[in-house]
């Protein structure tokens, strides 16, 4: 297993050896689902013809399974979503310590919360943010009796977090919302300890443009895990010292 701590490597050798045009398929499905998913937020989805309907990629398994489309989903709630996003697995892979602060950003449902909430035990704390007054109703509610769990309405442009606090930050699913990466990046950076990371996941094809946007907010990939079926994991830190 990849750990954080590893250097950034290329896809896993069993996925190198997929075909081309099938993997192009592939892609082309789960991206289009993923925007999809996010356009089905603010109604676009809904007024497609039934031909553009019979021309559209094929559903994934890895949709989300909530009626409230585009904040994600609830660990437990669809086994195929939960084998997409193997969130064990996942947070494993954060490397998180008990006592640690993690900002959850964009939390949707809180996919992740529950687990991050677990990862830093009750000396530490979870932030939980979001934009949508109804996703975060309903994590308000779900989180309730976790006491080292903040839930927090934010502004799209501005991550609404403390300065020199958090240990990691996670944008999982959330990057494609920015208005402007580089700048939402950069917005991120006050709120870093000097040695707090930001974990970014998504789809692997919605990898590069984030990728160009870390760079360009001066941001380096200090490691990346490779191990989940359709999500890359990447972790960065400010290039130059702050
Ligand atoms: C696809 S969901 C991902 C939810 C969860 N993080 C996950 O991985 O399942 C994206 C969430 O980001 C929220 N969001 C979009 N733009 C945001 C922004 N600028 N700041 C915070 N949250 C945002 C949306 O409201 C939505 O709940």
């Amino acid at each position: 297993m990849t750990t954080p701590s590893q250097p950034v490597t290329a896809m896993t050798p069993s996925r190198a050896h997929v075909a081309p045009r099938r993997l192009t398929f592939v892609l082309l499905g789960v991206v289009t689902a993923a925007l999809g998913a996010c356009r089905s937020e603010s109604g676009e989805a809904k007024h497609q013809e039934p031909a553009q309907k019979a021309a559209a990629a094929p559903v994934p398994a890895q949709e989300p399974p909530t009626e409230l489309h585009g904040v994600g989903g609830i660990e437990g709630e669809q086994a195929a979503y939960d084998q997409s996003r193997q969130p064990a697995k996942f947070i494993a892979a954060l490397g998180l310590s008990q006592g640690q602060h993690v900002a959850d950003v964009g939390a949707g449902l809180g996919y992740f919360t529950p687990r991050l909430s677990e990862a830093v035990g009750p000396t530490g704390q979870v932030v939980a943010t979001d934009i949508n007054d109804e996703a975060l109703a309903l994590l308000r509610k779900r989180m309730s009796e976790r006491k080292n769990v903040v839930v927090r309405k934010v502004s799209p442009d501005d991550p609404g977090l403390e300065p020199d606090k958090y240990d990691l930050i996670l944008l999982s699913e959330v990057d494609h919302f920015f208005s402007d990466r580089v700048d939402y990046l950069n917005r991120l950076r006050p709120a870093l300890t000097p040695t707090g990371r930001i974990a970014v996941t998504h789809l692997r094809a919605m990898r590069p443009p984030l990728v160009a946007a870390a760079q360009a907010a001066g941001y380096a990939i200090t490691s990346e895990y490779n191990e989940l079926p359709e999500h890359y994991l990447l972790f960065l830190q400010p290039a130059a010292s702050r």
